[in-house]
């Protein structure tokens, strides 16, 4: 075999060897990959799903359908969402699958979209906060915060808070969000720059904004300990989405090339969200951040409770969050 293969060109010598490399890293990937296994049932229980129109959220909407939950899709394109609806309705044969407008980048919706579930939903069991963007310039919101900063945490941190009555009052009950591990990217987190005040850089902007979610996490959990809901995070691993839209053209011809080969789909990225959402075996566990179905480490950065208490007052503070608003 070995004297057969040292007999081919050279080019074709290193081209099987290309291959036979991204092989082994492909099956590596697959075998390392989480994947949710629990049966469980969710008939009688609701769940909202932020951006659940496509990518992740999508996919993990069509398992929690596929279970029994009442599955409310919390997303700011309605015609996009009712397409979702349909595909999901379809794929799980579960009908009670249901579009609420929401705009993160919007903190009028944000209360309108809370202020309309407070009245029509009687329960709330699993909450999960997965929307997200990734933009490439600045640009403030109506509410004069940066935009992905605000689509990613702001928008989230109002929803959780407004919501936290409903999910004690249901309680056990579980708040996921999807965080990332581009959260570790970061070595600092300067709270005078959260909205790009003093700076912009895109990534940055992200990285901070998925830190926030991990230290937000950290922060929530011992406060809401003995009520009965849980909060977690999570990294759903590089998913073949849409996340990456508002790329520059050269990012996403790479991107055309190594997704298929290296990037989960989205239905594999959805696994962690699920498992969080569903096992019994996390049904205890909060303040912490997963990947790939299991608890995994964060930055140091994120550990740190002095910073993740100081970020809560100044989110509280942008989205003007009342006292009657706080649930705990
Ligand atoms: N894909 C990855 O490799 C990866 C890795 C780490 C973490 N994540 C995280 O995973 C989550 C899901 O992303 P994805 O990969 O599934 O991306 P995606 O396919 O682009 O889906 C993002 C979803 O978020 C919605 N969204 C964005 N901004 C919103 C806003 N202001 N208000 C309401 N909805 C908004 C989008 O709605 P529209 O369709 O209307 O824009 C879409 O439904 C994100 O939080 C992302 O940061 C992804």
């Amino acid at each position: 075999m070995l004297s057969f293969l040292c007999s081919l060109p050279i080019l074709v010598q290193i081209g099987l060897l290309i291959v036979g490399v991204l092989g082994c890293i492909k099956i590596y990937l697959k075998m390392t990959m989480g994947i949710c296994t629990s049966t469980k049932k969710l008939s009688g229980k609701t769940v909202i799903i932020t951006g659940a129109n496509t990518g992740i959220g999508k996919e993990t909407a069509i398992d929690l359908a596929k279970r029994g939950a009442r599955v409310i899709l919390a997303c700011r394109d309605l015609k996009k969402a009712a397409i979702a609806k349909d595909d999901i309705i379809r794929e799980s044969r579960n009908k009670n699958v249901f579009v609420r407008q929401l705009d993160l980048a919007s903190l009028k919706s944000v209360r309108k979209f809370a202020a309309e579930i407070l009245k029509s939903e009687l329960r709330l069991d699993i909450l999960i906060n997965n929307a997200g963007c990734a933009t490439i310039e600045k640009k403030l919101t109506e509410d004069g915060l940066e935009v992905q900063m605000q689509s990613n945490h702001f928008g989230h941190f109002l929803l959780t808070n407004l919501l936290l009555g409903l999910l004690k009052k249901s309680a056990p009950s579980r708040i996921i969000h999807v965080s990332s591990v581009a959260h570790a990217m970061t070595k600092t987190l300067d709270l005078n720059n959260l909205n790009s005040e003093l700076s912009y850089n895109t990534g940055t902007v992200y990285y901070y904004s998925k830190l926030s979610q991990v230290l937000c996490t950290r922060h929530l959990a011992p406060l809401i300990s003995s009520s009965g809901v849980t909060v977690n995070c999570l990294h759903p691993g590089a998913v073949e989405t849409e996340i990456f839209r508002n790329a520059p053209s050269w990012f996403k011809m790479i991107a055309a090339v190594c997704f298929p080969l290296f990037f989960k789909s989205a239905k594999e990225g959805a696994q962690t969200t699920i498992h969080l959402a569903v096992a019994d075996e996390v049904a205890n566990i909060t303040g912490e951040y997963f990947s790939d179905c299991k608890v995994a480490k964060t930055s140091k950065l994120a550990n740190d409770v002095g910073l993740a208490k100081k970020l809560w007052e100044v989110s509280e503070t942008f989205v003007n969050l009342k006292p009657e608003e706080r649930h705990f």
